[in-house]
Order: structure tokens, then sequence, then C-alpha cells
């Protein structure tokens, strides 16, 4: 049976894998630098190139800018379009990774005029630190207490005026004195499919990979709609068929390596549908607590919250309801239970 706890990592996995640097470099490199390269999300390019020519007539800094939705659709990189396109300097970091109040005063204090700042899973920033965002996005100051007791003392600094960028997969967790402070709200859309076939042929000219259109079409309806998978898949059939054949991906090839990392026409793996199962044999058609799911799965719920979910309820497949998640006819049907 299919265990995350048992430590197999999914094809399909929309997290940003950080252990694995050469991948990232290839990751890196495969990311769209502006506007013109960037693939699909019309109506958020629309609205972001309006904004950007009007801060640069009016030689002003940008609003600061909140992206939400699921993991892999690009947030990262188009935060980094934006700086791109702003002509500015790009400091990118994650809530997790700033600890203390202190950490986050130290990153503002060494940002200058116009820079933007990148802030991902920004929903996971601590209060204290979170706190210390307030001010410095509505005015540009930082306060802080310096010294601890009696002695303690508050001070408050100007800071640069800088554009914060934040990213989220839950703007339901954001405090809404938070979410308040950003003049931009903006939702990443799930890809169309044609938009993940042009993706995955421009990632494959800059592999230097040899794919077939039909074989570019058929990885692109496997990849949930989502960029990150589209390439990750693109890698490994890849390896594939530098393997096993000729090194052009065709369909034959394509089809052979999908069966081989067991996933299916809709693009599912088997840990989603050792979820589905699970839900579908233990429980039929009631509703299951989130934290049950994850204790039979042996997932964390945040990540079947974030990387499972959003897909299969796109698909129909898992609907929430208030007393919990149901595994639906639809799944039932693709299992064919
Ligand atoms: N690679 C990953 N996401 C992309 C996008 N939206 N456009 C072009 N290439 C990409």
């Amino acid at each position: 049976m299919y265990n995350r706890a048992m430590g197999i990592e999914r094809v399909i996995d929309t997290s940003l894998h950080e252990d694995d640097a050469e991948e990232n470099v290839v990751e890196f490199s495969l990311r769209p630098t502006n506007f013109e390269e960037y693939i699909g999300q019309k109506r958020l390019k629309t609205n972001l190139k309006l904004a950007i020519d009007a801060a640069k007539k009016r030689g002003d800094v940008l609003d600061h800018i909140l992206l939400y939705g699921p993991p892999g659709l690009g947030k990262t990189t188009m935060a980094g379009v934006i700086a791109h396109e702003m002509g500015a300097n790009f400091r990118a970091t994650s809530a997790p990774s700033i600890e203390k109040a202190g950490d986050l005063a130290s990153i503002l204090t060494n940002l200058t005029d116009g820079n933007i700042l990148f802030i991902d899973e920004i929903h996971r920033l601590r209060r204290a630190v979170e706190e210390i965002l307030y001010s410095a996005m509505e005015d540009y100051k930082l306060d802080i207490v310096i010294g601890k007791g009696p002695a303690g003392r508050s001070v408050k600094l100007d800071l640069p005026h800088f554009t914060l960028i934040g990213a989220t997969t839950q703007t339901g967790n954001l405090a809404a004195p938070l979410r308040d402070r950003f003049g931009h709200s903006y939702r990443l859309e799930y890809y169309g499919e044609d938009d993940i076939q042009k993706i995955i042929e421009r990632s494959a000219n800059l592999l230097e990979a040899k794919i077939e259109p039909d074989a570019a079409k058929l990885l692109a309806q496997r990849s949930r709609l989502t960029p990150r998978i589209a390439n990750r898949l693109l890698k490994r059939v890849r390896d594939y068929a530098d393997v096993n054949g000729d090194g052009i991906i065709d369909v034959p090839t394509a089809k052979s390596a999908l069966e081989m990392l067991e996933i299916d026409e809709l693009g599912l793996d088997p840990a989603d549908r050792n979820m589905l199962s699970l839900m579908l044999d233990k429980y039929g058609d009631k509703p299951v607590g989130l934290n049950t799911i994850a204790a039979l799965t042996g997932d964390e719920a945040s990540t079947i919250e974030d990387y499972y979910e959003p897909f299969l309820m796109r698909l129909g497949m898992i609907q929430r309801t208030p007393k919990g998640r149901i595994a639906t006819d639809v799944a039932r049907k693709h299992l064919k239970k």
C-alpha cells in the first residue's frame, strides 16, 4: 500500500524540492522571466501590467501584492517576473524561515528603495513577526522594542519604500489586518490544457529534449493543469526516453513512462488513489475529518489540504462539507469501486 510516511517521492508533488539542488537549478532555468515568456494567467497579467505601467509612469513603487492559489501555479515565478518588469531588485524568502521579529527587521533594513520583497507561504508567519509587517507595509516604518523589561524602549526606524509580494495557498488563514494591507490581491487559476502543452514544449526546448506535439499533449492531459507538475513529468519522461529509446519523446514512450510512474489519464498518482480508496472503503458517502484522513494516509493534514485536495475537488472527486470531506461518485467511478 502506498503511504507517504514511507518516504516515497511523488512525481506529481507540487512542492518545491528544496533538498534537490540540481532539480532547483533546472526548475529555475525553466522559469519565464518576463510577461512575454509567461504563458497563461491572462487576467492576472493584464491587471499587473496596468499596475506596473501606472507605477512606472508616476515614478512610484508598486503597491503590495498578494498572490494566492494552489501550489505549483507560478506564484514565485510571477513575483520574479513583476520584479523584472519593474526593473527592481528581487529578494525572496519564505515565512517558515523567518523565525523571530529580529530576522524580519534585518531583512527589511537591508532593502533599498524600490526593492521587491517576496515572502512565500505568508500565512505561516508567526504573530510577532507578522505584527512588524503592519507598519512596515503601511508607513514604511519599523516599530521595534530594544532591550527587555523596564529597560526596553520602543524605537521607530524609517524603512525604504519597498513592495511586498506575499504568496499563500490559503487566504482564509491570513489575518485580516495583514490581508487588508495588500493593495492588490490576485488568485492564480489552474491553466488550460493548451497552455500546459505550450509550457511543456517551451521547457522541452530549453532542456534540448525532443518531444512530439501529441506526446506533449498527452503529458499536458496528465499534469493536473499545473506547470510545476508538467515540468517534472517532462523531466521524468525524458529520462525514460533517454534510457529506453532514442531520446525522442513520442506518444508510446510517454505512455510507457507514465504507466511506470503509475500516473493515470486524469493525472492522479498512487497516493491520490490510495487516499480516495481509503475514504470510500472506510466511510462510503459519509464525511470524514481532515485529521482522520491524514492519520489514514500518513500525511500531514496541511499536505492533504494544500496538495491533494484542490485538484481532486476541481475534478469533483472530493467535496468539502462542514462535517468533513466526502469522496464522491465521480471518485468511485474513476476507481471502479
Ligand atoms: N514554466 C513554468 N510556468 C511557466 C509559465 N507560466 N509560462 C512559461 N513557462 C513556465
